[in-house]
């Protein structure tokens, strides 16, 4: 017998059934699910705020956090990107040690 997880809010569950995988990424569903349900606890008891995500990617995780927030709540996310070092562009003669960060 298999068993359905679900975060009980309705939102994140739509998204995490049709949605999650539109998204490209490295977070498993159930890990969403499971942070799904426990801000979904969190709120019945009475514990309101917003969430943070360092590192989102493109957002999969962080998508279905959003989703599970209630009014007044903000969700924050982070993305670090990837910057080629490329040497100072001056003459060979040049003596400084700069390097130029390209996005
Ligand atoms: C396992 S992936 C998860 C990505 C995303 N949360 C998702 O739903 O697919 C971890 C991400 O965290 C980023 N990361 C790791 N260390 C970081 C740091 N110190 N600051 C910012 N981002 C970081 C990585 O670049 C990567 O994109």
């Amino acid at each position: 017998m298999s068993r359905t997880f679900r975060s009980g809010i309705a939102a994140v569950d739509r998204y995490l059934a049709k949605g999650y995988d539109e998204v490209r990424g490295m977070s498993s569903r159930f890990s969403a699910t499971i942070c799904g349900h426990l801000l979904r606890r969190q709120s019945e008891m009475g514990v309101h705020g917003s969430v943070a995500e360092i590192g989102t990617f493109e957002g999969r995780f962080f998508i279905a956090m959003a989703l599970a927030l209630g009014n007044g709540e903000h969700a924050y996310g982070v993305r670090s990107f990837f910057v080629a070092r490329q040497p100072c562009p001056r003459p060979a003669t040049c003596q400084c040690r700069h390097a130029w960060l390209v996005a």
